[in-house]
């Protein structure tokens, strides 16, 4: 015998008398009866209050709960086809647990300041309850595909003494005596490490960037995932990344249907994403913005609007390769049969939600390495480690990191990616 009865436990109480707790979602009424809509974080009752089936204090208590006050109710378990999550609850009695004065969330439409203002109450609004449970979705869907391809989970540090992006986005800080250190901005080089001594790992975590961007794709602190591969080229991680999307995309489907529905996405679009994705290389996508009226010059990384124009061409994620190796990181390969582009692949969701997955094999060679991070600016020194891994038995090796909020934002069908994490941190907000 349990205490706790959830909302989702009911298929197995039917005709049961239980006890529920939970807030008061909403209620309306109608003479003799009170309908009181029970929330508790796995769904949604109606609680019939009839007023021959309980006492006078009790009826007057079920009348005057307001919003989110918490409540305990016991009744009867009813299977109900018409009701919300198929049950209804015949109640017997209500007790107040705590009571909720000018809950300041109402069903009224609010600016989005206020509700980002009170996002510690806003996620209990039905909308953010549903896409907090796909990203919960996602974030085992992720775990799941790499745990049973024999990937090896590997947590990179979060504290690092360099950039591993560029040094334009890092956030800074004073580490003891040692000087200036910073916030991870993926945990790719670490990755890497970690994939020349167990063959396949994955990282998965919160990653920092100090962007500037104040876009609807943008957050300062967002979580990561990156598998990091020996002996695979781009287009073994290419093949990853697309086998990735599609079981992402389907496990979400088969376990989060009610919660895409209570968002009005169109489940249609995501029942499409199924192997192959398109690929085109990056001249190939400038092709396709001159042949649509866009100016843009070769050599220029594609802008968001580049993005939603090619991504717009295809009903699936389309797979950008080959970028110019000026516009990417240094620590990528170059093409050998082209050195002007790396081996480097972006993959843009369709319905303009733009990159989602960034990607590349890495450059192996010691001596090309070293040139790299010459040509970057960046201090050989901290650099002495990661130039190890091209000392001690070198091999090909790629991997890729997919943005948790941007896939959920896309999985969702939202517009910000503001809303897909708990407590969202951008340029000009880290409150509540
Ligand atoms: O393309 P990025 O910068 O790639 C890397 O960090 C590589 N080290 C990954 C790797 O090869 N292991 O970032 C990867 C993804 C982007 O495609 C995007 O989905 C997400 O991370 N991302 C952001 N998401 C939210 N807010 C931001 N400011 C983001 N910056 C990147
Ligand atoms: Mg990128």
């Amino acid at each position: 015998m349990t205490n706790n009865i959830y909302i989702n436990d009911l298929s197995k109480h039917v005709g049961e008398e239980v006890t529920l707790k939970g807030w008061i979602y909403n209620k309306r009424s109608s003479g003799k009866v009170k309908f009181l809509i029970l929330r508790d974080g796995t769904g949604y009752l109606q609680c019939i209050v009839f007023k021959g089936n309980v006492s006078p204090e009790v009826f007057e208590l079920a009348d005057s709960l307001a919003q989110e006050a918490s409540f305990e109710v016991t009744g009867t378990v009813k299977e109900e086809p018409r009701a919300v999550g198929g049950y209804e609850l015949d109640a017997t009695d209500v007790k107040l647990i705590s009571e909720s004065v000018d809950y300041p969330i109402t069903p009224k439409e609010h600016g989005i300041e206020f509700l980002i203002d009170h996002r510690h109450l806003w996620l209990r609004s039905k909308k953010q309850v549903a896409i907090m449970k796909i990203r919960h979705r996602i974030a085992k869907a992720i775990r799941d595909f790499f745990d049973e391809r024999g990937f090896t989970l590997f947590d990179p540090p979060i504290i690092t003494p360099n950039a591993s992006e560029g040094t334009s986005t890092l956030f800074e800080m004073e580490y003891f005596d040692l000087g200036k250190a910073y916030l991870t901005q993926s945990g790719q080089l670490y990755a890497e490490a970690g994939a020349l001594a167990l063959g396949k790992v994955y990282t998965f975590g919160p990653t920092f960037r100090a962007e500037k961007s104040k876009t609807r794709r943008h957050l300062t602190e967002f979580w990561m995932v990156e598998p990091e591969m020996a002996f695979y080229d781009l287009d073994d991680d290419m093949d990853l990344a697309e086998e990735f999307i599609e079981y992402i995309v389907q496990s979400v489907l088969k376990d989060r249907k009610a919660e895409l529905e209570i968002l009005e996405r169109d489940i249609s679009k995501l029942e499409n994403i199924k192997r192959p994705f398109p690929r085109v290389s990056y001249d190939e996508a400038v092709k396709i913005l001159h042949d649509n009226g866009i100016e843009f010059e070769w050599g220029n990384d594609l802008g968001a609007a580049d993005e939603t124009m090619i991504s717009s061409k295809f009903d699936k994620p389309v797979m950008v390769h080959r970028y110019p190796a000026e516009i990417k990181a240094f620590y990528m390969k170059r093409d050998p049969e082209n050195e002007k582009v790396a081996l480097a692949v972006d993959v843009l969701a369709p319905e303009g939600y733009g990159e989602i997955i960034g990607g590349s094999q890495r450059e192996d060679d010691y001596d090309t390495l070293v040139e790299r991070i010459k040509e970057h600016n960046l201090p050989l020194d901290f650099f002495k480690w990661y130039l190890d891994l091209r000392k001690y038995g070198s091999v090909p090796h790629s991997g890729f990191g997919l943005g948790l909020e941007r896939t959920v934002t896309w999985i969702c069908g939202i517009e910000h990616v503001r809303e897909t994490i708990p407590f969202p941190r951008m340029i000009y907000r880290n409150t509540p």
